[in-house]
């Protein structure tokens, strides 16, 4: 059990050790996550306006590796090379940057060091699943075993919330990736220790029903999507329904808890669509407005609804921002859905157990 909620000044090391090692490599992987309450518009430095609810996605990670060599000197911006399939990726090289010049108060020992990565996702690359999830909380997660080698009595609980805190500076959702199955970031009254600056795992009891799940991601649309997360949490500020959707997901998550618990597979379900369609209305409301669902989204998502009517399976979607569907059922129903619609498991797709 989590004992306290860290702040913000407890993430700052007080001093950096004194001999530091000269070489140091490793390698992590981390997955990727989707969220049933979803985080949408933020403020400040990376502050949610709502709490959310993630699942993991295990079958959907990155791997990333580093090998550090001690400067003679600090140098004034942190130096790093990093390689994503083996190339440089210049989009990326500028996100991480960004990273390391926001987390830098809370990892000093960064410009100490030049840093060399090698990552790798392995699903497939542009296939439109979020990879900055896993990707920040891999490189998160790397910082923090290179801290615990130099503050060795650190304790193991402070580390990984230490990981989801700087996680989270480099991307939002990236911040649950460090914690287990399911995980939730942002303050709700009804979740002990629930903050905003770094995820947990959820506290409370989920019932039997809920532990094996399958999460078929359909690989509608591989292009990058034409407006980013980023830009798109930045529509939220001046969002004529910002209020109200920071109070349905609120609201939603509550319900949750309750379906979590009681094993109400029709609550969740409702619940998940519904958090679906919403942020997808969220951006279709925005100013500009635009859509980020393509006319096979919009098939998938009726299909799913018919096949949960007609079959009587708990079978729900979902969406993250982008139009590629997950598709969400029992695994023990799975071959029940195989014969029901076996059209549904001929399309390409990343099937992750959750
Ligand atoms: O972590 P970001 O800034 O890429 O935002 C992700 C937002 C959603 O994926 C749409 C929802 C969520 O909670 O993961």
């Amino acid at each position: 059990m989590i004992e306290k909620i860290f702040q913000e000044k407890d993430f700052i090391p007080a001093e950096m050790p004194e001999n530091l090692p000269a070489q140091w490599n490793d390698k992590v992987s981390a997955y990727s996550n989707i969220a049933i309450i979803k985080y949408w518009g933020k403020k400040g430095m990376q502050i949610p306006m709502n709490a959310s609810l993630s699942f993991w996605l295990p079958q959907s990670l990155t791997q990333t590796g580093v090998q550090i060599h001690l400067l003679d000197n600090p140098t004034k911006e942190v130096y790093f090379e990093f390689k994503f399939e083996g190339k440089n990726n210049p989009a990326f090289n500028e996100k991480i940057a960004v990273f390391f010049k926001r987390i830098e108060k809370y990892a000093p020992y960064l410009k100490y060091y030049k840093w060399f990565f090698e990552s790798t996702n392995n699903f497939p690359h542009s296939a439109g699943i979020a990879s900055s999830a896993s990707g920040f909380a891999a490189l998160a997660k790397l910082l923090i075993n290179f801290e615990k080698m130099i503050f060795p009595s650190t304790n193991d609980k402070f580390l990984t919330a230490k990981a989801s805190f700087l996680a989270r500076l480099g991307s939002g959702s990236a911040s649950r990736s460090v914690v287990g199955r399911v995980a939730v970031w942002g303050k709700h009254p009804l979740i002990p220790y629930s903050n905003d600056f770094y995820a947990i795992d959820y506290p409370l009891e989920i019932h039997p029903e809920f532990n094996r799940m399958v999460d078929l991601i359909l690989l509608l649309e591989k292009e990058k999507k034409a407006v980013s997360s980023s830009q798109g949490h930045r529509l939220i500020e001046n969002h004529p329904f910002k209020i109200q959707r920071i109070d349905q997901a609120q609201e939603h998550l509550t319900e949750l808890i309750s379906a979590l618990r009681s094993g109400d597979w029709e609550l969740f379900g409702k619940i998940t669509e519904s958090e679906a369609l919403s942020l997808h209305a969220m951006m279709m409301t925005s100013s500009p407005p635009y859509l980020l669902i393509n006319p096979d989204t919009v098939k998938w998502i009726k299909i799913v609804q018919q096949v949960r009517k007609e079959s009587k399976i708990p079978i729900f979607f979902t969406l993250d921002a982008g139009a590629n569907i997950h598709v969400i059922y029992p695994l023990k129903q799975e071959k029940k859905l195989r014969t029901f619609i076996p059209e549904l498991f001929e399309l390409e797709a990343v099937r992750n157990l959750i």
